[in-house]
């Protein structure tokens, strides 16, 4: 009997297995084209919806769920703690040098350690020194099965589960990958990425990172690995761990070939001697990524930023003109690497103590000054977290004059023991964001006295609280005029209702005037009303309820992000839309049905539980509603399709934001590109258009400006 049941088992189940498998080898194949080529083959929305099938067969039978499943990318239930895991070979640290003369003592050395095998020149593989967080991938079989920090070089923390979630790292190496390959590199944030972060982490009201390092570290270190899937993360691949099944003659032949496997890293350059000046030029070309789809793992290639230096000059140029690009790369550095290329002559050199004497770092000087702290001021955010900010007597930083500094929170100051009047270090992290890093002057006599953040509000004297174990303090008044500001900012917002030319003083005098004291009175605001405010002329005055009226035509999912539930950030917002359908549905959300949606983890199903079991969102979605607001969910495509298979590209400048663009586009059924191709149909180019354009021309694709595309539209709507 049994054997009859397994038999009508097999048959639907085997096919299922096998279609399972599919949609693991599709999904896989996809993700290269996305991150590793930049060349998607299919629209987002097709690729979430094989996505969709895999959760799908993977809910129904959790025993199949492969090691490199991409459902491994959006992060699975908190482990309880990380394992500690031993490294085949220790994971190993550089010696540190300071300037670039310690270039050539590092050559000088290498030789006399060689002696009579030296050659006459030696040849170096000079690359960035990322600053990041050191981490070990190992392949199996071609399969990432583990992730380890460096731990103390001997052992590490496994973080497989974390490091899955980063996209541009592949689950899957091609079939021509040793049978085990471990590789090291950098998990870092790039610094675009980093700003968004904080930004994020502001707008939640959650405690920002100093820098981008900081900020990746204390991603990996998360427990809950879908936090660390919300989170941006890339890594550069610079070093081998124990390889066996294939052997490499050299660091750069390495490196090459973990990129051609998919591997991410910052491309390697076939010219030893190439000037800046060639540089510059590829940089401008990637600099596109800012303003498009955000910088691919390609991209990044593309900046073939290691290369091969013959001899300590060589190497020493490497230094120089990295150092004078620093400023411009996409992501934080500090120093360079300079390490022997030929690996058997890495061999023959080996260790010293716990550095290989093939290779130095050699860091760039710190882009420090130092200033007096005038006084530290306290912000009020949205979410009625007390953010402390350093009001510096200004100074310049690595080209830049910096007068204020976040210091985030309480203990970060005691931390730091900074007093109003000090003398303190600063210095310019993640390229903009100046940070405190500290006292200049701890041991003088009469500093003044310890910094303590106020027990009451500096906006409306409620007091202030701070739960065990929370590093923000809070006001919990919902009358406070600065939550309020800072709540009608944050829902104005581009990426929330979007409302143009409100801008923040504007808003502050609404408020101040009460002619608005929640976000949804915007939506009763009258003309007349905003005419009597001072230095409000009747034609901006105007513009202004025309850009509100417009904000009405909105879609569930701004709405919800414009709420400013705290951790419902503007992806959870679009999930909860599409979840829901409409805002009826969401304000009668159960905790059931919120933890049933992929990226809702327990602390946002808390927070929402809690946002919906009270007056404020219920009592705002009301009258948004009665303030005609639409409040349905906005289909994916129009169903018109005009666009259907389209693959675009957009460059220059555009009359629209790039992201609605974008938007219009996918819409319609359409596909935006990040860069052009031989595959891609349409380049829509506005003014200033460069190398894309350039490059389209060259072969020969269809250009459109903003014009034609105009028509291009309607032409299809016919
Ligand atoms: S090679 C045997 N290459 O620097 C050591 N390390 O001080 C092999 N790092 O823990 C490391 N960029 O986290 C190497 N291009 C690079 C690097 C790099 C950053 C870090 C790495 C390591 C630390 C050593």
């Amino acid at each position: 009997m049994s054997s009859s049941k397994s038999a009508r088992a097999s048959g639907p189940s085997s096919e299922l297995r096998a279609r399972y498998d599919e949609l693991v080898r599709e999904i896989q194949r996809h993700d290269h084209l996305y991150h590793a080529l930049d060349q998607p083959e299919i629209s987002d929305h097709n690729y979430d919806l094989l996505v969709e099938e895999l959760l799908k067969i993977e809910a129904a039978h959790p025993d199949w769920v492969r090691a490199d499943s991409p459902s491994q990318r959006v992060g699975s239930q908190p482990l309880e703690a990380f394992t500690k895991v031993a490294h085949r070979r220790p994971m190993l640290s550089l010696q540190n040098s300071y300037s670039v003369e310690d270039i050539d003592e590092f050559d000088a050395r290498v030789r006399k350690q060689l002696g009579s095998d030296a050659p006459e020149v030696i040849e170096y593989f000079c690359e960035p020194k990322f600053d990041g967080l050191a981490m070990e991938l190992i392949y199996e079989q071609g399969v990432l099965t583990r992730a380890l920090t460096r731990g103390d070089g001997a052992v590490g923390e496994d973080v497989t589960a974390n490091i899955r979630t980063i996209r541009s790292v592949p689950l899957r190496l091609p079939a021509e990958a040793p049978p085990l390959f471990e590789v090291r590199g950098e998990v870092i944030l790039l610094k675009d990425d980093f700003r968004r972060l904080n930004e994020q982490q502001e707008a939640d009201g959650e405690a920002t990172f100093a820098n981008p390092r900081n900020a990746a570290a204390g991603s990996i270190r998360q427990l809950d690995s879908r936090i660390a899937a919300s989170r941006p993360l890339r890594m550069f691949i610079y070093a081998p761990g124990v390889i066996e099944g294939r052997s490499f003659a050299s660091q750069a032949e390495f490196e090459k070939q973990c990129l051609a496997w998919g591997l991410p890293g910052v491309g390697v350059s076939d010219e030893s001697t190439e000037g800046a000046g060639a540089f510059e030029t590829r940089l401008q070309v990637n600099k596109l990524w800012a303003d498009s789809l955000g910088p691919s793992s390609k991209f990044l290639q593309r900046l073939r930023l290691a290369r091969t230096a013959r001899g300590p000059a060589e190497a020493r140029a490497y230094y120089e003109f990295i150092q004078s690009i620093r400023e411009s790369l996409p992501f934080d550095i500090d120093g360079v690497v300079i390490k022997v290329n030929s690996w058997r002559t890495q061999d023959e050199l080996g260790f010293v103590a716990r550095s290989p004497r093939w290779a130095t770092a050699a860091k760039f000087p710190p882009q420090q000054a130092e200033t007096t702290l005038r006084e530290i001021a306290v912000q009020v955010g949205r979410t009625g977290a007390l953010t402390p900010v350093a009001i510096l007597e200004p100074a310049r930083v690595g080209g830049v004059t910096v007068s204020h500094a976040t210091l985030h929170n309480q203990d970060e100051i005691d931390r730091k023991d900074l007093r109003v009047g000090d003398r303190v270090i600063i210095q310019r992290a993640g390229d903009v964001i100046p940070e405190v890093v500290r006292v200049a002057n701890p041991d003088d006599q009469g500093r003044g006295p310890k910094f303590r953040l106020p027990t009451h509000c500096p906006s409306c004297g409620n007091s202030v609280e701070r739960p065990e174990g929370e590093a923000v303090a809070r006001c919990v008044n919902p009358l406070c005029p600065a939550i309020v500001k800072e709540s009608i900012k944050h829902f104005v917002s581009r990426r929330a209702m979007n409302i143009e030319g409100l801008g923040d003083k504007l808003i502050e005098a609404l408020v101040d005037e009460k002619l608005i004291a929640r976000p949804s009175d915007l939506y009763f605001l009258k003309l007349e009303q905003v005419l009597n405010l001072e230095r409000q002329g009747e034609k901006s005055a105007q513009k202004l309820i025309d850009a509100i009226d417009r904000s009405r035509d909105s879609d569930l999912a701004r709405v919800i992000y414009a709420l400013g539930i705290r951790f419902v950030g503007e992806t959870t917002a679009k999930s909860l839309a599409l979840a829901f359908g409409d805002h009826e549905e969401f304000l009668a959300a159960t905790s059931e049905q919120l933890s049933a949606i992929p990226d809702v983890g327990e602390k946002v199903a808390q927070s929402l539980i809690q946002a919906l079991q009270g007056d404020y969102v219920q009592n705002e979605v009301r009258r948004l509603q009665e303030g005609g607001v639409r409040l349905a969910k906005r289909k994916q495509a129009t169903g018109l399709g005009r666009l259907k298979g389209v693959k675009f590209v957009i460059t220059g400048t555009l009359p629209e934001p790039r992201d609605q663009i974008k938007a219009l586009i996918e819409s319609e059924g359409g596909l935006v590109q990040g860069s052009v191709s031989k595959k891609t149909d349409i380049l829509l180019a506005g003014e200033e258009a460069g190398s894309k354009l350039a490059k389209a021309e060259e072969l020969g694709i269809r250009v459109v400006d903003w014009a034609e595309f105009q028509s291009l539209l309607s032409e299809r709507k016919a």
